[in-house]
């Protein structure tokens, strides 16, 4: 990330030096190779759909490989273009590229929220619940001890294990939450002297971000699907304003 951000970075700073050029030379292979590295990752969506593909190597290997290739791809393509805007249809080539690859590091996010790490399997909410309870019978302690803070768990519950019922609710629920668990954190610390109730404050954090992950993980499935549905048009779309740009650029 360091090393990516000084590359783009020193690029940025030495656009107006004339070291690279579009047309001719270094400039126009960093074209060809920046577009074609962009066609290759595409090897990571066919080879969800063509089995053979994952028999010689395993999807997180192709999903890792489009990752970098979904990241060094367009570097490439600023140095071709060395961070300048040209005609209307380079400009709005460059803008679609640059739109798909920072959807496609959103979408990284939200894939890591609902996924066991980047290359893990599915998270399901069987599981979060699962975990969720194994967590809350470790609480019985605390249940014995005081009763506001019986409630206040009672009522993140509540929040928490709602059935899904719409984005907005859903997202007001995990930031109710959030706001929550901190407040009962501040309260915990005032409460908590010994090593024993230190520990059941300890089991009481683990509960309460179980109950946080679970309200959020049904906001980020659904984030996803909607992620995935803007996703595609705006690939085609780089796709067509790509062609456009190759065939303007050697007819004209
Ligand atoms: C110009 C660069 C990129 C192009 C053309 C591209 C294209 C695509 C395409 C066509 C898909 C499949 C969509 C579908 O199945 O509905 C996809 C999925 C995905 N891409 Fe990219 N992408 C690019 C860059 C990136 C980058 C930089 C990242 C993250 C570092 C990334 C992360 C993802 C993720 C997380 C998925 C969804 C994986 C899944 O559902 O299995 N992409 N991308």
């Amino acid at each position: 990330m360091i090393a990516l951000t000084i590359v783009l970075f020193s690029g940025w700073t030495h656009r107006d030096d004339n070291y690279l050029s579009a047309e001719t030379g270094t400039g126009y292979i960093l074209g060809i190779l920046g577009g074609s590295l962009m066609l290759v990752l595409l090897l990571y969506p066919i080879s969800k759909r063509i089995k053979l593909m994952t028999r010689w190597i395993p999807i997180r290997y192709w999903f890792g490989i489009h990752m970098m290739l979904g990241v060094v791809g367009p570097v490439m393509i600023l140095f071709h273009s060395n961070f300048h805007l040209g005609s209307t249809n380079s400009t709005i080539a460059l803008f679609s590229m640059l739109l798909v690859a920072g959807s496609g590091l959103i979408g990284r996010y939200i894939y890591t929220h609902i996924h066991h790490g980047l290359y893990g399997t599915r998270i399901t909410l069987a599981e979060l619940k699962q975990e969720t309870e194994k967590q809350y019978s470790a609480l019985s302690d605390i249940r014995a001890m005081d009763e506001s803070l019986i409630k206040w768990l009672n009522h993140m519950e509540e929040k928490a294990l709602q059935p899904y019922s719409g984005m907005f609710t859903s997202l007001q629920q995990v930031i109710h939450l959030a706001i929550s668990s901190q407040r009962l954190k501040k309260k915990l610390n005032l409460m908590t002297q010994d090593r024993e109730s230190k520990t059941l404050a300890a089991s009481i954090s683990r509960y309460t971000l179980a109950l946080r992950r679970t309200a959020a993980f049904k906001s980020y499935e659904r984030l996803f699907s909607l992620w995935h549905i803007l996703h595609l048009p705006l690939f085609i779309m780089m796709i067509i304003t790509a062609v456009i740009h190759i065939f303007a650029v050697h007819i004209y």
